[in-house]
Parts: C-alpha cells; structure tokens; sequence
C-alpha cells in the first residue's frame, strides 16, 4: 500500500469503503451442469448493478441465491438439502431472504413457495433480467416468481461477472435451451426451446477476456452442434427466415472459426456435443486451428440400438461408429468422452451388454455415468415403466464405470514418457507444491510449480500417471506461449 496518499484520495477511498460495507450482500451458489455456473456469473453482473456485492460467507448473505438442477432425482435432493441448512441460517439471520434459480425453479414454479417455506423468489432460466423487479419485491415482504420461457433470451448483452474464477479459463454460452427433445431428459422443458447468440457478442466476450489475461474459454450449450445464428430466434423457425438469412446465417463449425481466427493464441474448447448434430465440418475446423483443443464430449447414453431408439437418441450404434471413426481418421490424437445412463426402462443384459461393446470399441477417455432417474414429465416417464429394478441399475452402472476406469488408464498410459503442452490453471489440489493444468486432451497434469505461474503454457513431460492424471515436469514454455 502507498504510504503517502493525499487528504483527498485518503477522503475519498473511506467513502468507497463506506459504499462496500454498506452494499447488499447475496451469496450463490451453483449445481449441476457448467451453463448452471455460466449462468451465476449472468445473475452476480445483474445483481451487482443494482448495488449487490458477492460473500462467499452465507452468514453474512442479504440475499442467498441457489441455481438449481433437475437432471436426476438426486441433485433435486441435494438442493432441499442445502433448503434445510439455510433455515438454519435464517434462525441467527431472520433478515435473509432465498431465491431458487434455475432447472428446479423452472420445473416446481410457485409450487416451490408452498413446499419449501425458506424460499421468497422463484426464478426460471430464462427470466434473470426480471430480477431487479423480482428482487424489490421479496423487499416489500412479498413473494416473488417469473418463470417464463423466452424465444429470445440469450443474454448475450450481459458481460457475465466471473465468480470464483481462475482468471486462467472461462466459460462462454452460445446456445440456449434444446429441442432434441431425449425422452429421458427433463431440460428441454427447464430449459425450453433451442437459440442461438449473436456470434458478435460471442466474439466480443472472447475479445474481452484476452485482455483480461484469460486463456481458454468453453463454448457452452446444450447441443452446441445444433448452434445456428440468422439474427435471433428460436432454431426451430429457421425454416421460416427470409432467403438473406440463410444466406448470411452462421453454423457451429463457422462460429469455431471465427473465435479460433480472433485470438489465435487462446485455446478453445467446447461442449457439449450431440453426435447426431456433429458435422464433418466441425471436425475439419478443430483439425484446422491448434488453438481448438482436440477433445470432443460426445455422449451416447446406450450402446443398444434398441434403447437409443427409446430414448429418441437420433442415432445408430452404427452411425454413432462411423463418427467416431471419422474423428479419428482427421483428428488421430483427438480424446473423446463420454455420458452413459444404465438401467434405462426396459433395458435387458443384451442391452447393456452391447454398451459394454460399444465402449470397448471407443476406449474412452473419461466418462460420466449413471443410474436411470425418472424425471417426472418427460416421455420416458409418461410412457415407459421404469422396470429395471435398482440393484440392476446400479449392478451395470459399477460395470460401466469399470470399464471406463479401465479404458481411462489405457488411455493415460499411452502419454508416459511423451512430452504435452499444458495451460497451467492453478495449484494442484493434493500438493502445494506442484501445478495442475490440462492438455489439449482435457487430460489433468501435474508437475512441480518451479518458476512458472497460472495462464502459462508449458511443455510437461509425463512420467507417471493415474487413470485420471498425467504426472510429469516441466522442460520450458511451449513455443505457443
Ligand atoms: N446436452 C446436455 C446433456 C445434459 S444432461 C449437456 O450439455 O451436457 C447431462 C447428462 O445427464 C446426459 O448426457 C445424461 O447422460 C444424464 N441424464 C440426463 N437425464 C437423465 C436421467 N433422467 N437419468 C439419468 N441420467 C440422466
Ligand atoms: Fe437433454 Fe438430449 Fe438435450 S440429453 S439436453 S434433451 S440433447
């Protein structure tokens, strides 16, 4: 600190501080997927302008804010459960108020004030901007809820505040909603239906970010293949564009494109991909541009064609092959990973077994599994008797996450004693002493911190691994650096 400030300067720094102390103070907290978090940074940039400043102290919180996910029973049951410690809170805070956010809000609607009395506001994915209204509201005591869905809603004019950030990696949305309509899924009805941003705005943010010091940004969307720009609206109405919109609209692999050529030393990653709305294209541009990381998520969910048929996955088991094999042809060293549901409605051993074969086909490198959760509105649910008894669900879903384990260390193994480039991000979580970051895999490495510092990127050779990071040393800065 200066030791020698002004009168002035000193006069006014104490306002300013004055100002601090008295702002509002909101708390959120964030589940389920990275849009969930994307969006928090949206809510925390509204909120902060009508004088809110962020805690990460919820005994001290004006306001607690939880964006919320509806995508298995089991993360609805999480948020209830953090309802509870809130009550708590507000037994030695009588004067804070909760809003819910998110899947969960859009989902219950008001009938969230009658189930759980803690909550005053209830605010839909698509409603956010609504909130400075929402919020005088629960002020003058009264109960708050805006849960309608928009055709336009991007928030694409919003510059996201970043919460909890490592000022190293950053998350953009590109897409909103979904219209693949899963019969599993209940987030095209949380959610509501597909729109695409303004690549501008997408650009813009990237642009801003650069300068800010960060270094990779995650495109961010439902189905981001499915992303298609023809000045505004939902995907669904493209058909009805006039013939210019067409002709100047702007897809999935053209959008990559255009940020790859902004900044073409930040990395780019993206996700998540649909496998029957991935082009050739897409893989072509990723193949194209260094700074767009060679790792694809691309979920499958079965390997049964018979199930993927249920589920309304748009796919073959064979079509889904023949992608996977179209990755690997333009983009050898590309990883892939995987979601996978077990258990789903009407699932036999053949089914599952024909998973198992699937993913010994693709050795993924990572995986996210699980159990089949009813969710109630979706058309598996209307339609199909969740029959597969728990104890099978789960019996399969330890045999999925086997084999992932399995292949995930195949796949770790293959990197010892190469040489990869890392964008480092922050300390490693098991020792002080060491950085973690990732390659362009998506792979996490570890190596001694040395000289070298977050948003470096830096040549690692691996000498050991897990079956979920590489551990090596660093043998200088990459040449992209
Ligand atoms: N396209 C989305 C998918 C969202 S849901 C994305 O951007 O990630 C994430 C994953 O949750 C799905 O791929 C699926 O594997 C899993 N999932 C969705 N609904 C589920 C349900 N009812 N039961 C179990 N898993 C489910
Ligand atoms: Fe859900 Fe399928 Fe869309 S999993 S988010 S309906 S692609």
């Amino acid at each position: 600190m200066e030791k020698v400030i002004d009168e002035n300067a000193q006069g006014q720094s104490l306002v300013l501080a004055q100002e601090a102390t008295n702002k509002r103070k909101m708390y959120i907290e964030s589940y389920g997927c990275q849009m969930n978090f994307s969006d928090s940074e949206i809510v925390a940039s509204i909120l902060i302008k009508e004088g809110f400043n962020t805690t990460q102290n919820l005994e001290e919180a004006d306001l607690v804010l939880v964006n919320t996910c509806s995508i298995r029973e089991k993360a609805e049951q999480t948020v209830r459960k953090r309802l509870e410690k809130f009550n708590a809170v507000k037994k030695v805070n009588p004067g804070m108020k909760v809003g819910v956010l998110g899947c969960m809000a859009e989902r219950l609607k008001s009938k969230f004030l009658e189930e759980e009395k803690i909550v005053d506001m209830v605010v839909g994915p698509d409603a956010y901007k609504d909130l400075p209204n929402l919020v005088k509201e629960i002020d003058e005591g009264r109960n708050a809820v805006n849960v309608i869905l928009s055709k336009e809603e991007t928030y694409g004019d919003i510059a996201p505040v970043r919460l909890n950030s490592n000022g190293v990696t950053a998350f953009v949305s590109i897409t909103r909603g979904c219209d693949n309509m899963c019969t599993f899924c209940v987030v095209p009805f949380t959610r509501g239906r597909e729109r695409s941003r303004d690549p501008r705005s997408i650009v813009e943010e990237v642009n801003d970010l650069w300068e800010r010091g960060f270094k990779e940004v995650t495109l961010l969307g439902q189905n981001v293949d499915s992303y298609l720009w023809y000045g505004g609206g939902l995907k669904k109405d493209f058909a009805k564009a006039s013939e210019m919109q067409k002709a100047t609209a702007v897809n999935f692999a053209q959008l990559l494109g255009l940020v790859a050529e902004a900044k073409p030393r930040m990395r780019i990653r993206f996700s998540t991909s649909n496998p029957q709305d991935m082009t050739l294209d897409v893989i072509e541009v990723m193949a194209k541009y260094d700074n767009i990381c060679k790792y694809i998520h691309l979920p499958v969910q079965s390997g049964s064609d018979r199930i993927l048929k249920k589920m309304n996955r748009l796919h073959t088991r064979q079509e889904y092959f023949e992608l996977i094999d179209n990755i690997r042809r333009i983009i050898p060293d590309c990883a892939i990973s995987q979601d996978m549901i077990t258990g789903f409605p009407t699932e036999a051993e053949e089914d599952h077994q024909d998973t198992l074969s699937l993913m010994e086909y693709v050795k993924y490198d990572f995986g996210f599994m699980f159990a089949y959760s009813e969710r109630p509105g979706t058309l598996a649910a209307k339609k199909i008797d969740d029959d597969v008894p728990e104890e099978v669900k789960k019996r399969r879903l330890a045999e999925v996450i086997d084999l992932q384990q399995k292949h995930s260390l195949y796949r770790t193994q293959q990197q010892v004693g190469k040489t990869v480039e890392v964008l480092i991000e922050k300390p490693s979580k098991k020792s002080d002493a060491h950085w973690a970051g990732r390659n362009s895999q998506n792979t996490v490495v570890v190596f001694p911190k040395e000289h070298y510092k977050p948003g470096d990127l830096v040549m690692v050779r691996v000498n050991d691994c897990t079956s979920t990071t590489l551990i090596g040393e660093a043998t200088g800065y990459s040449t992209n650096q």
